[in-house]
């Protein structure tokens, strides 16, 4: 069992950063939340980072070159030396330059069973696409948007009545069991990437 650093990257509402902490504060998780870095300043994720004590960072995104702001997140993030990079929630693509600086230690919480669905909306996506099943995916983050490896996958079925709303609440708690799960099979090992 190995405790590993992580650093998270928000944008919004943090549930899943705060299963994160929770389950750091619980047990269930070795690794520690070190940094929380947002794009956007005042949003809950933030919130949620101080009252568990882990120091926060806001680099806006907007009014800043695309290129300016990843050359930014880079050194942010670079600096905590982390062992993994969370995108939970994180809205922006990250940018080529910025994969490659942490190549197969980044890793992102999707709402929908890829390669379905990829990019936003994913229930609206699954919804529209008239699915019997969604669910959300955990994996290893690459070049192309929601392409990378696979680490896990979680299963709902949608109901007749689903709209956008009840399926994403559904969802949700799954997701964050999700990926608590992902994150402690990468310290234990259980799961390693090899190559790309
Ligand atoms: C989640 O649905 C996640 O899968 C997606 O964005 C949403 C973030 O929710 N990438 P939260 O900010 O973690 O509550």
């Amino acid at each position: 069992m190995a405790s590993l650093r992580l650093v998270v990257l928000v944008s919004g509402r943090g549930s899943n950063l705060q299963a994160l902490l929770d389950a750091q504060k619980s047990g269930s998780l070795e690794s520690r939340v070190i940094k929380v870095v947002s794009n956007k300043a005042g949003v809950a994720a933030l919130e949620r980072a101080q009252n568990a004590d882990v120091p926060t960072e806001v680099i806006p995104s907007l009014g800043k070159s695309q290129d300016d702001f990843f050359a930014e997140l880079r050194a942010c993030v670079g600096a905590e030396t982390p062992d993994l990079v969370i995108l939970a929630g994180f809205m922006k693509i990250l940018s080529p330059d910025f994969v490659d600086a942490f190549m197969g230690r980044i890793v992102n919480i999707h709402p929908s069973l890829l390669p379905r669905f990829p990019g936003l909306n994913a229930q609206k996506q699954a919804l529209e696409a008239g699915v019997k099943t969604t669910g959300c995916t955990v994996h290893f983050v690459d070049h192309g948007c929601d392409t990378g490896p696979v680490i896990l996958q979680r299963k709902i079925a949608v109901l007749p009545e689903d709209t956008e709303k009840s399926l994403s609440s559904r969802l949700l708690p799954v997701e964050h069991a999700a990926l608590v799960e992902a994150i402690r099979d990468i310290e234990t090992g259980k799961v390693v990437l090899q190559g790309r």
